[in-house]
């Protein structure tokens, strides 16, 4: 908003287009020297003037508009905000539907995989980076038009099954396995492959298991369920702990009809081509590895279910974009299933992307608690709420609903310490790192947030005022008095100004955050708006300084709280 005020301005006097007047303004680096520049550069030439000459003209013809003045520094038209006319306009800007909820999307259909546990095996810390931050890209394309919907396409089919099953009538137990199911699921995988060393009749049992699921042998099909049953109600525990819901859950063998379609399909256009009794898909062309089809003794394979899936999201779904939050191990699979998608003729195929995720590691002794080789997160989340709860008792014995607070404070770090990274990055995680409520952390923003809230209260108990956030009067209304009261620059004082010029670029950031799919946008947001608030908090008075400031407060709890719900955190009013 602010970058849009002065751009309309700069529109009247440079002839270029809006779209590149807004990509061209800067901020610049020292505060004193205005809050935007513009560089001249690129209307030399247009022009026939030197970028110094164009400068001095421009923060000439600038400074006689209003609420704008400008100074030419070398080639750039450093420009300043009158605060008096821009704090009201812009701290009313900042509660508006269109500037918290930019239409971007347009209603356009986004199915997001995300998630994708595999059943009978541990939910691995890739299925947590998937959940959370594809998660934080369904709400914020949600919040900007989109139409975002989730399907979480469990990992539930496969020749693995028929050992499962072989293996559990051998030594299972239905009780132990409705206790643990992971954990009992997983010895038996790890039994069956010790046993199948020096037993081989167990490989064939297996294999004959899982004919007989494909098959739809009742028995076979029975156990299948109750694996899936049993895994999918320990996953649930989580997902209901991370706050995450699906609008699909459909796995792997949701798609077991639907594959013969694509083999056919495949087959009409003479791209399947034998490779060792295999059927395979080359992609020369492209550069790629040959995408397998069919093995040797006929079964499909995962890239088949991912064709048939991505008919599925298409045609059914009337998906307009496909994207698959899936760690960055996977790039080849995805880049052979479009390929292969494009040689069928699928048009569509354009909008299929991956988006990739680097590797998460959790360092500190007390997180290395394993099983085979994947930390048990249920344990890690456990351990982060408990230390949460320590450091909250500690600093606020007498906070009332501590154990929800502190659940809020120990799931929301873990989400944070994921999200605040560049997704593409590999993270080395510490949990007590991710709960300093100091550092770059979602404890530190939801402190900061909750410390608002109570200042707040106390203004609002002085003023004998009742307002909560969700209703603020129009600031035109409210404060019309103030504007002749205040000095202009005592408004909000410097700092505050900083802070409003933090918040104005929320949307910005927003939109941002759904060009590159990166979450980690929205929480660099949500720490320097945190930060921006401390410096104010620490430089000015809030309480007693006057509505102007107590209105800036109220936007950045205000905003916080929105950010922190975008990314998934609570953001407790207390803390
Ligand atoms: N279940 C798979 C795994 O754990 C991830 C599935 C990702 N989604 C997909 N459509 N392939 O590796």
């Amino acid at each position: 908003m602010l970058l849009v005020t002065a751009a309309k301005v700069l529109l009247a006097h440079t002839g270029l287009e809006e779209k590149e007047v807004l990509s061209l303004l800067e901020i610049p680096p020292q505060p004193e020297w205005g809050d935007l520049a513009f560089p001249c550069f690129v209307l030399a030439k247009r022009l026939r003037k030197s970028p110094q000459q164009i400068a001095l003209e421009l923060a000439e013809a600038i400074s006689h508009g209003e609420g704008l003045s400008a100074s030419a520094a070398g080639a750039y038209v450093n420009i300043t905000l009158n605060r008096s006319v821009h704090i009201p306009l812009m701290l009313a800007e900042l509660s508006k539907p269109d500037f918290l909820k930019p239409d971007i999307g347009h209603g356009q259909r986004v199915v997001i995989d995300m998630s994708s546990p595999n059943i009978a095996k541990p939910f691995g810390i890739g299925h947590l980076r998937s959940t959370v931050i594809g998660a934080a890209l369904y709400r914020i394309l949600g919040e900007t038009g989109h139409v975002p919907i989730s399907v979480n396409h469990l990992g539930d089919w496969g020749t693995q099954f028929g050992k499962q099953i072989a293996a559990y009538k051998r030594w299972g137990n239905e009780e132990q396995l409705q206790q643990d199911p992971i954990g009992e699921s997983l010895k038996l995988y790890v039994r069956f492959h010790q046993e199948a060393e020096h037993d081989s009749s167990l490989e064939d049992e297996g294999r004959e298991w899982f004919r007989r699921l494909e098959n739809g042998d009742a028995e076979a099909q029975r156990l299948w369920e109750f694996f899936v049953k049993v895994s999918l109600s320990e996953f649930d525990r989580m997902y209901q702990r991370l706050n995450i819901t699906f609008d699909h859950v459909l796995g792997e063998s949701f798609y077991n009809d639907k594959m013969q379609a694509v083999v056919a399909q495949l087959r009409a256009k003479e791209l399947l081509e034998e490779s060792d009794g295999a059927l395979v898909v080359r992609l020369e062309e492209e550069e790629l590895p040959p995408c397998l089809i069919l093995k040797k003794d006929g079964t499909t394979i995962y890239p088949t279910r991912d064709l048939a899936t991505a008919v599925y999201r298409r045609e059914v779904m009337k998906a307009d974009r496909l994207l698959y939050v899936v760690g960055g191990e996977q790039r080849l699979h995805f880049q052979q299933v479009f390929a292969v998608l494009k040689r069928a003729g699928e048009a569509w195929a354009e909008q299929c992307e991956h988006v990739p995720f680097g590797l998460m590691r959790f360092a500190g002794k007390k997180m290395s608690t394993r099983r085979g080789k994947v930390v048990k997160l249920e344990e890690v989340l456990d351990e982060a709420v408990a230390r949460a709860q320590a450091i909250i008792t500690q600093k606020n014995p007498n906070l009332q609903d501590q154990q929800e607070i502190a659940e809020d404070v120990g799931i929301g770090a873990i989400i944070f310490g994921d999200l605040k990274n560049n997704r593409l990055n590999d993270v080395d995680f510490s949990l007590e790192e991710a709960l300093t409520f100091e550092g770059e952390t979602g404890p530190y923003v939801q402190y900061t947030h909750a410390r608002i809230r109570s200042l707040l209260e106390k203004a609002h108990a002085r003023t004998g005022a009742h307002s909560n956030s969700s209703d603020i009067a129009p600031v035109q209304e409210r404060h019309s008095s103030d504007l002749t009261d205040d000095v202009s620059s005592e408004m909000l004082g410097d700092a505050g100004w900083a802070l409003l010029k933090q918040l104005d670029h929320y949307q910005g950031q927003l939109i941002r955050a759904v060009r590159q799919l990166e979450p980690s946008i929205m929480a660099r947001f949500a720490l320097d708006t945190a930060q921006a608030f401390n410096r104010f908090y620490a430089k000015e008075r809030i309480v007693d300084g006057g509505q102007w400031r107590i209105q800036l407060a109220e936007q950045t709890a205000d905003i916080l709280a929105r950010t922190l719900q975008l990314l998934g955190l609570k953001a407790p009013n207390q803390m």
